[in-house]
């Protein structure tokens, strides 16, 4: 029997619209009513529940939508499959429609989870992102990752964007300072990446920004956010230069694990900005003068930038299970100038070693 082979190459043409502004949450009857849905479903964190919910719900109901909301737990516990589970029939008893949105309103946690749970009801609906935290805001809320940890961190997930992100750093308000201060981590990372210009936006802003200052967190968001979207446009799957937003992570990742997750995801990249920076300079001759400029806007920013008794070999035998190693061979994004990086492929001795000089350095 012959046998038909046809090839055709589908690509998901995705439009997000991305709103930046104090103030900004006053536009969420506008962007509904672009998207007119039936019905919206808010899903949101407990500890928003009392601050944020009810006016977002109000602003909701005024663009006329049918209105029902859901309060999950808090914080990386609501990123389980029970949640999912509880959002699912949720989104059911409420009738959602592949044409109904849901409105995440929280931080990275509730964000990854609610936008999963879009992603899979009636294999997709639509969805608002309503960010939370200054992570949430500089980088979660946009890039269409969304997902659940089973057994590991983001194991099970899917790629799914927000039709709309509303981004109002007013929201900050309430924010403790621990978690405000691991967001900027983030937020240095994608001045890295974008370049000399990124890290003088953030160097010239950052005592205002601590001091919550509207503006001079709407102007730093504002150019984390399109850094991410740069280059997620670029490369909306990972098999490329999207790479480069994991600067930090390898370190990163492996010391949130050493600790058993004693060091917050902040905290951790941090200490893995400053750590991968010096392995940089050693491997790529990235100037030891742009490593300390980093160091120093991780300092200011309260964020640790030293590696807590723990040994290379324990960073190198928890960086075996890094998910993002192809092949099993340890590759990392590693800047060669601010803005200009190269994924670099080591073996594991190689990269051992890389790594214990670079620890050293920060012990
Ligand atoms: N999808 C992505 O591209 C992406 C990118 C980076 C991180 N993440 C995920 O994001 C998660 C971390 O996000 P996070 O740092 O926002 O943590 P989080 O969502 O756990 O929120 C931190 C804490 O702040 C509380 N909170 C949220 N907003 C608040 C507010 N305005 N006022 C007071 N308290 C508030 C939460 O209840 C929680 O206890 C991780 O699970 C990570 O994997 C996803
Ligand atoms: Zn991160």
């Amino acid at each position: 029997m012959g046998k038909v082979v046809l090839k055709a190459e589908l690509r998901r043409s995705w439009r997000t619209k991305v709103i930046i502004g104090c103030g900004a949450l006053a536009e969420l009857p506008e962007v509904l009513n672009e998207l007119s849905p039936p019905n919206t479903l808010i899903v949101t964190d407990a500890s928003l529940k009392h601050t944020w919910l009810p006016r977002v719900a109000a602003l909701a109901r005024e663009a006329g939508t049918r209105v029902k909301e859901i309060t999950v737990g808090e914080g990386e516990r609501v990123k389980d499959v029970e949640t999912l589970v509880t959002l699912w029939r949720a989104m059911a008893d409420a009738e959602l429609t592949r044409k109904s949105v849901v409105v995440a309103v929280g931080g990275g946690a509730v964000l990854d989870v609610a936008g999963f749970a879009a992603a899979t009801y009636m294999r997709g609906c639509r969805l608002v992102n309503i960010p939370s935290t200054l992570l949430a805001q500089a980088d979660a809320a946009v890039g269409g990752k969304t997902g659940v940890n089973v057994a590991g961190k983001n194991t099970v997930g899917a790629f799914h964007h927000a039709d709309a992100v509303i981004i109002d750093p007013s929201l900050l308000n309430t924010l403790p300072n621990s978690a405000f201060r691991a967001g900027l981590a983030e937020v240095i990372k994608h001045a890295v990446i974008e370049g000399e210009a990124g890290v003088r936006r953030v160097e010239s802003r950052l005592a205002s920004v601590l001091r919550r200052d509207p503006k001079a967190l709407e102007e730093v968001i504002a150019g984390s956010v399109a850094l991410k979207l740069r280059v997620v446009e670029r490369d909306y799957v990972e098999s490329g230069v999207r790479v480069v937003l994991n600067f930090g992570h390898t370190v990163g990742h492996a010391l949130e694990r050493v600790t058993n997750y004693g060091l917050s995801h902040g905290e951790a990249v941090a200490i893995g900005l400053r750590v991968e920076s010096l392995m940089a300079t050693n491997l790529l001759g990235f100037p030891e003068a742009e490593a300390s400029r980093i160091t120093s806007l991780l300092r200011r920013s309260g964020l640790p930038v030293r590696v807590p008794g723990v040994s290379a070999e324990e960073v190198v035998s928890a960086a075996h299970l890094d998910k993002k190693f192809v092949d099993g061979e340890p590759r990392l994004p590693l800047p060669r100038r601010l803005g200009d990086f190269e994924i670099v492929t080591l073996d594991w001795e190689g990269f051992g070693e890389c790594l214990r000089n670079a620890l050293r350095r920060c012990a």
